[in-house]
């Protein structure tokens, strides 16, 4: 079965609450993530088994920063788990995402990681303050040259940065913030789905608009005949 190039973002309240979605959305999606909400959580290995035995992918969205020797035992740590994607924020530096990349290495794991550029709650003026530099389109591609060059697997950015990030083509690519149909909650900029496929995302991340449905396969379905002939699914 073709499946939506996506993530699921499990934000639900309880962890009772989010296994449900993932029963109901497995055969539908790519993969779910399991963000702070989630994993701090009662019953997140219960959510996380549920998930591996869904055979869809785990995207543990934990953005690790701290110094290198911590960020590798953590990794080291989350191995048990072997999660198929994790973040860390580049702004830790390159010692700190050498150390992730040499965890994986040594635990012999397949995790792909991602390091967050800046985050999209952060505007010019925040990272002239923080970077001393106001383009943040400009200080977003520094960081996917930062990235590119210590070998991490990806990047999480936003649908507005995607079209910057064009030339970065061997990083897999995963956007937030996604809508299908929605417009109406608190995120200021909306990026649709297949824009940002369209524009060079490998996935995106949807998370309100579907957990809070209540008939989330039907919109799903809805999103799959609007865009039928379009290239927005994966096995
Ligand atoms: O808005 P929505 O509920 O679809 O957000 C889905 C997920 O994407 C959430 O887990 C949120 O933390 C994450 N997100 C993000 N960066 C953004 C917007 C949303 O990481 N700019």
């Amino acid at each position: 079965m073709k499946k939506l190039k996506s993530f699921i973002a499990l934000d639900l309240k309880s962890n009772t609450q989010n296994i449900t979605i993932v029963k109901k959305l497995h055969r539908h999606v790519y993969g779910f993530k399991v963000g702070y909400r989630s994993f701090y959580n009662n019953r997140s290995n219960e959510l996380i088994s549920e998930i591996k035995k869904s055979k869809c992918k785990l995207f543990l969205d934990l953005k690790l920063h701290d110094i290198p020797n911590t960020v590798k035992s953590a990794i080291d740590s989350l191995s048990k788990i072997n999660p198929d994607f994790i973040t860390l924020h580049i702004s830790g530096g390159n010692e700190m995402m050498k150390a992730a990349v040499s965890s994986i290495k040594k635990n012999k794991l397949k995790t792909k990681i991602l390091g967050v550029t800046l985050l999209t709650s952060l505007d010019g003026q925040d990272s002239e303050k923080i970077y001393k530099e106001r383009n943040t389109k400009k200080l977003v591609k520094k960081f996917a040259e930062i990235a590119k060059n210590v070998n991490i697997h990806g990047l999480i950015c936003s649908g507005d940065d995607l079209k910057v990030l064009r030339k970065f083509n061997k990083l897999i690519k995963i956007t937030p913030g996604i809508k299908m149909f929605a417009r109406n909650d608190d995120q200021k900029r909306v990026t649709f789905a297949h824009n940002a496929l369209q524009d060079g995302a490998s996935f995106v991340v949807i998370g309100r608009e579907l957990i809070e449905s209540k008939k989330p396969i039907d919109l799903l379905k809805k999103y799959g005949e609007q865009n039928k002939n379009k290239n927005l699914w994966t096995k």
